[in-house]
C-alpha cells in the first residue's frame, strides 16, 4: 500500500526539521542534554529487504520510555496477566510521565498504567533473573530477537547519569514499597531500570521493533513467534491509550497509530496493516514527546492512511 517513501520521507524530513527550534532536549538526565536538539530522523520497515530512512537516522539514542512497552511484554511472558495486572493497572492517568499525585489519591495504591514510571518501576521488579546481570542479559537478547540486531547494548555514561539523579523515581519506588506494589532494595530496582531506559538503538532498530510489534510479535525477518499475539495485542493497546504519556488522546487524533516515545526523542510506531516505524528527534516539548517526530508522524498518517481508526 505505501511506496514512494524514499522521495516523500526526503519532503517531509525537511517539512518537520523547523519544529526542532520549538522543543528543548531533555536535560533533567544529564548525559541526554548532548544530543543535537535539530536532529531528526526517520526509518520505515514494512518487511521487505531494507528499511526505508532519512535525516539522521544512524545515530545512536537511548530507549527511555520506549523500554516499558518491552519490559511489560516480558513480564506478562514470564507471569501472565493475573500476575501483572495486580501490580499495574490499565487506565490513562491524563497527568505526566513522572507524577506521583495519583499513586497517593488513588486506592489501592497501585500505578495506574505501565507507560507511566511508576507503573513501570512496578514492571521492572518483576523481570525474572537472579541478579540484575541475569535481568538485563534477558531483556537484552529480547530486544536484539525483535530488532534482528545483535549488536544492542546498554549505553553506560546515560544509565550512571540517569542513575546518579534519579531521585524522583526513588520517590515513586519507596512510595510503592511501603505500600507493597514493590519489595526488595530500591537502589538495585533503580540500577536494573536506569540500564534498561540505557538501552541504544537506532531508527532502523525501532523500526523494526515497530514491525515486529505491528506483526502480531513475529520476528522482524524470520516470522517465527517473539511476543505471543495476545501479549502483542495487549501491549499495542497501551500505546495506544498511553504511549504518548498525557498526550496520548490528542495523538491518537492526529496520528491514530499504537506508539510509545521516549525522553531522548524516540518514538516506535506499528502499525496494523504490517508497517514498523522509527523515528529519533531530540528536541521535546512540554510533555516529554518528540515536537518534530510527532509532526513526521502525522504527516505519514495523513499521506498513508495510517490511523487504525
Ligand atoms: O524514568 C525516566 O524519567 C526516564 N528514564 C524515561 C522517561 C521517558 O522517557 C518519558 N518519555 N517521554
Amino acid at each position: 500500500m505505501v511506496c514512494r517513501y524514499e522521495e516523500d520521507l526526503k519532503v517531509m524530513i525537511e517539512k518537520v526539521r523547523k519544529y526542532t527550534g520549538s522543543g528543548n532536549v531533555a536535560d533533567y538526565i544529564p548525559a541526554l542534554s548532548k544530543a543535537n536538539p535539530h536532529d531528526v530522523a526517520v526509518a520505515i520497515f514494512d518487511g521487505s529487504d531494507t528499511c526505508f530512512s532519512e535525516g539522521e537516522y544512524r545515530k545512536l539514542f537511548t530507549l527511555q520510555s520506549i523500554s516499558k512497552v518491552l519490559t511489560l511484554a516480558l513480564a506478562l511472558m514470564d507471569y501472565g496477566e493475573e500476575v501483572v495486572f495486580n501490580k499495574v493497572g490499565m487506565e490513562p492517568t491524563g497527568d505526566p510521565f513522572n507524577s506521583i499525585a495519583k499513586l497517593e489519591s488513588h486506592i489501592p495504591s497501585k500505578p495506574l498504567n505501565p507507560m507511566i514510571n511508576a507503573g513501570a518501576l512496578a514492571v521492572s521488579s518483576l523481570i525474572k533473573g537472579g541478579t540484575n546481570e541475569e535481568k538485563l542479559a534477558r531483556l537484552l537478547q529480547f530486544v536484539r530477537e525483535l530488532s534482528g540486531n545483535e549488536k544492542i547494548n546498554f549505553n553506560k555514561e546515560v544509565a550512571k547519569s540517569e542513575f546518579e539523579t534519579a531521585d524522583l523515581n526513588r520517590s515513586l519506588a519507596y512510595f510503592m514499597k511501603q505500600h507493597h506494589v514493590l519489595s526488595g532494595d530500591v537502589d538495585e530496582l533503580l540500577d536494573f531500570y536506569t540500564k534498561q531506559c540505557a538501552i541504544e538503538v537506532d531508527c532502523e532498530d525501532l523500526a523494526k521493533i515497530g514491525y515486529a510489534l505491528a506483526h502480531h510479535g513475529e520476528h522482524p525477518n524470520d516470522s517465527y513467534s517473539i511476543i505471543p499475539t495476545e501479549i502483542a495485542r495487549l501491549v499495542k493497546t497501551f500505546m495506544v491509550t498511553c504511549g504518548m504519556y498525557n498526550a496520548s488522546g490528542e495523538f491518537a487524533i492526529r496520528v491514530g497509530i499504537p506508539a510509545k516515545s521516549g525522553v531522548s526523542g524516540g518514538i516506535v510506531g506499528a502499525v496494523p496493516c504490517g508497517i514498523g516505524i522509527g523515528i529519533y528527534g531530540p528536541a521535546l516539548d512540554e510533555k516529554g514527546n518528540s515536537v518534530a517526530g510527532m509532526k513526521l508522524l502525522e504527516l505519514l498518517s495523513t499521506q498513508y492512511h495510517l490511523s487504525i481508526f
